[in-house]
């Protein structure tokens, strides 16, 4: 039975860096026997946690009726949950920041819905010709598994890709996505 990856994408830009990218890694995961469903989170109506902690209480999903119920059923059915974004601000798109945010029903203490122990890959691109633009993002991504158990089963952090075609032909790049893929074989 093929197993599945929920790849969500943060970038606004269609056929972006980071879209390219992930393309890349969901071809090279299909022919590890994943299933990938792509969610873009640009345009989706995707609150912030509002601290209610009702989560909590009912040890359900959030019951703020947007969007993220698409996520949480994504989520929910899969074994590799991939974050796709460009660095803005040194930190995560608005697109996808209250996605990480709305996580929370899954680590209340006593939550239904156990999530521990998934694999994880963070997928980034960013203009700076300096790779450590990326110091921020990662300590957050690398922290935020630490704290859901997730495995990390790799990261991809492309800097020096501005306009929105720069890594379509960057074949080493493109080649390291699909490998990224492949190697989900072995999680
Ligand atoms: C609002 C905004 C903020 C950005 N902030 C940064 C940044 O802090 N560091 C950086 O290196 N690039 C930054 N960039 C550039 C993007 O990360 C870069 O163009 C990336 O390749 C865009 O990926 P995409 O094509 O997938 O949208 C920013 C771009 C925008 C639009």
């Amino acid at each position: 039975m093929s197993r599945k990856i929920t790849v969500l994408l943060g970038s606004p830009r269609r056929n972006g860096n980071s879209e390219t990218l992930a393309v890349s890694f969901i071809e090279g995961a299909a022919k590890a026997g994943y299933k990938a469903e792509m969610i873009r989170t640009n345009g989706l109506k995707i609150g912030g946690c509002i601290d209610c902690r009702r989560c909590w209480t009912n040890r359900t999903h959030c019951f703020l009726n947007d969007d993220m119920k698409e996520v949480y059923a994504s989520i929910d059915a899969s074994d590799v949950i991939t974050f796709v974004a460009p660095l803005y601000f040194y930190s995560w798109p608005a697109q996808i920041k209250p996605v990480w945010d709305r996580l929370l029903p899954y680590f209340s203490p006593n939550s239904r819905m156990d999530v521990s122990g998934r694999s994880t890959v963070l997928i980034a691109t960013a203009g700076d010709n300096d790779d450590r633009c990326f110091d921020g993002l990662k300590k957050s991504f690398e922290l935020a598994c630490n704290y859901a158990k997730w495995k990390i089963a790799g990261e991809l952090l492309v800097h020096g890709v501005h306009e929105a075609n720069a890594v379509s032909s960057r074949e080493e790049i493109l080649k390291q996505a699909f490998e990224m893929g492949e190697n989900l074989k072995s999680q």
